[in-house]
């Protein structure tokens, strides 16, 4: 008799306990707002052909820190070109020259950028 008394007060505890928003209608529903605009996907922007190329071929030998170290050698937009135009001859990469110049501005605009001259 004891017993049993005592697991009837321990359903009820546990049915006291049970959280009130177990029923899903309890919970607040966002409002609705008719004629939403649809939202925006987020989206990373999408790497251009310069970071392409470059991340594609070049950092093999060297994480892009060397383009940011206390004496780096690029010192302008034009010595930039003249090691882009280095290392992809090196690798035989046969770079046109407006590949050169998508690298070289993806280098400048995300590391050293120096004004264009
Ligand atoms: C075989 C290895 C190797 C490859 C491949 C390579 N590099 Fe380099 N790069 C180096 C080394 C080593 C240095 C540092 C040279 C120094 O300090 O004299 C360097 C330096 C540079 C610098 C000058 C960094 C500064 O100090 O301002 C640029 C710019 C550069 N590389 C661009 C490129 C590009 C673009 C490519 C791909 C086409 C490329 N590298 C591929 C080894 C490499």
């Amino acid at each position: 008799m004891r017993i049993r008394s005592i697991a009837i007060v321990g359903l009820i505890a546990m049915g006291a306990g049970a959280p009130v928003w177990a029923n899903s209608r309890d919970f607040p529903s966002p409002p609705v707002q008719l004629n939403a605009p649809p939202q925006k996907p987020i989206v990373p922007p999408a790497p251009t052909r310069g970071q392409l190329l470059y991340e594609n071929h070049c950092t093999v030998c060297h994480a892009s820190v060397v383009h940011l170290r206390s004496n780096r050698r690029a010192k302008s937009q034009a010595e930039i070109r003249t090691w882009v135009m280095h290392w992809s001859e090196y690798l035989k990469l046969r770079w046109q020259p407006d590949e050169v110049d998508d690298v070289v501005k993806h280098l400048n605009q995300t590391f050293y950028k120096f004004a264009p001259k």
